[in-house]
């Protein structure tokens, strides 16, 4: 009986623990509600996040056998590229960090080291966890907050009030104690209804002033992982302030002072730092703009080769400072992407191809992707635009015919002048919409409005045949 009780609490530990981190299948799922379509793609981020996990549950000497399945996304602009991981670092809670890396360049040269990545994404994390923790202690705060307010408009009876009235019995300042007390009480139900909100106050605030202290450093030194502006706050002495505002301002900035003092911000950065460590995801775009592209012309290519053999230590697994401490790249998962339309990835460094194993292709969107993404993604295009225009009170709405037809024009229009993927909807929208959303609130329409397909003709019909036109505006 014990047994098998026992066998159940373990089993239950086990599926929790499990719970935590999704499935391939699960995390799939999550991005279908975002993604449309590029199946093959999903799956690769899915697996590669999940092999992380069962990496770190391996035995020490043979983990480190096992290389990181860092991914390179193949596909030409706007088919969902960026969003992928982005959604992917979402779901994992995870520090996510999206650099160019055509902005980089070669040690020595002008410009950013590689390595400044990871003391971004750590930069990223420090901030993901102190507001965790922020709001941890937040309802402590806020007690907090609410004492001293009340300290302020009602001074607490000093208990000292023997040494200037020796003679005066206990039983005074008992009474007194006791009314302070009482009129306390009733101040702090008005504090908590809001009654006293609008009210001024004047209050001690030790908040550093984040104005006219911003100092330069000599040049580089922020990319070297040292804050001048953090030590010279730290040297010089926390002033007080005093300072006039409403009741509620006064809350909140009190409150915000007393959650720094709650956390510990060491521990905000040593946990920041594993976060990095075991979660980090690092999503490099444009990495085809890094490749040489076969001809073997000297000058701006040495460079690029340089920034792809700055990347190898990074994306191997080493040791980065940061102005938190020592950061190991290891676990981190490395997420590049590019069109590759001049160069192929068959163009990187051979010891960079052979640090991104996976090579997933994205494809082109059709015209029955187009239909989906417009209607049917959580934050699809329709719906944010419905929602914008319900904030003023007019309800839109499109017929299945016109969601179709705007789909076709974005398919005929991104084949006759430049494929840019699904960001042709946004234009193509944009134009749509152009006087429903200029005309509101000044002209309101006597009814919802219903977009239908011959409206979504007749308004865009003309440009889409022109070329030159379509090329302009859509
Ligand atoms: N398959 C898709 N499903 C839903 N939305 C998509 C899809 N592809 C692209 N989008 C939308 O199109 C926009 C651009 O997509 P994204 O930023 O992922 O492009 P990309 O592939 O990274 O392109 P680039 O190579 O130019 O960086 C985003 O707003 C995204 O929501
Ligand atoms: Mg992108």
């Amino acid at each position: 009986m014990i047994k098998s009780m026992s066998k159940k609490l373990k089993s239950k530990n086990i599926m929790e623990e499990t719970r935590k981190e999704l499935t391939p299948s699960q995390i799939v799922g999550e991005l279908n509600k975002f993604i449309i379509g590029q199946h093959e793609a999903k799956r690769a981020v899915a697996i590669a996040l999940r092999n992380r996990w069962r990496r770190q549950l391996i035995q020490d000497n043979l983990r480190e056998e096992i290389l990181p399945n860092n991914i390179i996304l193949i596909g030409p602009t706007g088919v969902g590229k960026t969003e992928i991981a982005r959604r992917l670092a979402k779901l994992a809670n995870a520090p996510f960090l999206k650099v160019e890396a055509s902005k980089f360049t070669e040690v020595g040269y002008v410009g950013r080291d590689v390595e400044s990545m990871i003391r971004d994404l750590t930069d990223i994390s420090v901030n993901m966890v102190k507001l965790e923790k922020t709001n941890e202690v937040k309802a402590k705060a806020d007690e907090l907050a609410e004492e001293k307010i009340l300290d302020i408009l009602i001074p607490p009876v000093k208990k000292s009030v023997g040494i200037t009235h020796p003679q005066e019995g206990q039983n005074d300042t008992n009474n007194e104690e006791y009314q302070n007390k009482k009129t306390r009480e009733w101040m702090r139900a008005k504090l908590k209804n809001g009654e006293m909100d609008d009210k001024m106050i004047e209050f001690d605030s030790t908040a550093q002033s984040s104005f006219g202290m911003q100092v330069l450093g000599p040049f580089g030194m922020d990319d070297m992982g040292i804050n001048i502006q953090e030590i010279m706050g730290n040297m010089m002495p926390k002033k007080k302030k005093k300072r006039k505002t409403s009741i509620a301002e006064a809350r909140n900035l009190i409150t915000q002072e007393e959650a720094q003092k709650l956390i510990d911000m060491e521990q905000v950065q040593k946990e920041a730092i594993q976060r990095v460590e075991n979660t980090g995801i690092v999503f490099i775009d444009e990495i085809d703009k890094v490749a040489s592209s076969g001809s073997k012309t000297q000058g701006p290519d040495v460079s690029r080769e340089g920034v792809q053999r700055d990347l190898l230590p990074i994306v191997e697994g080493s040791n980065v400072n940061t102005k938190y401490g020592v950061v190991r790249t290891d676990h981190v998962l490395f997420i590049a992407s590019g069109a590759f339309h001049v160069a192929k990835p068959s163009d990187l460094i051979p010891e960079l191809q052979g640090r991104f194993p996976i090579r997933v292709e994205l494809r082109s969107l059709t015209e029955d992707d187009f239909v989906q993404i417009l209607t049917t993604p959580e934050n699809a295009l329709l719906k944010q635009y419905c929602a914008l225009l319900a904030t003023e009170g007019v309800k839109l709405e499109f017929t299945k015919d016109a969601i179709r037809e705007v789909a076709k024009i974005a398919t005929e229009v991104n084949e006759q002048v430049e494929n840019i993927g699904a960001r042709r909807l946004h234009t193509i929208l944009t134009t749509l919409l152009d006087e429903i959303l200029f005309d509101v609130p000044d002209k309101m329409p006597p009814d919802k409005v219903i977009i239908d397909a011959k409206m979504v003709t007749d308004k865009l019909d003309s440009i889409v045949k022109n070329r030159d036109l379509s090329k302009f505006i859509l």
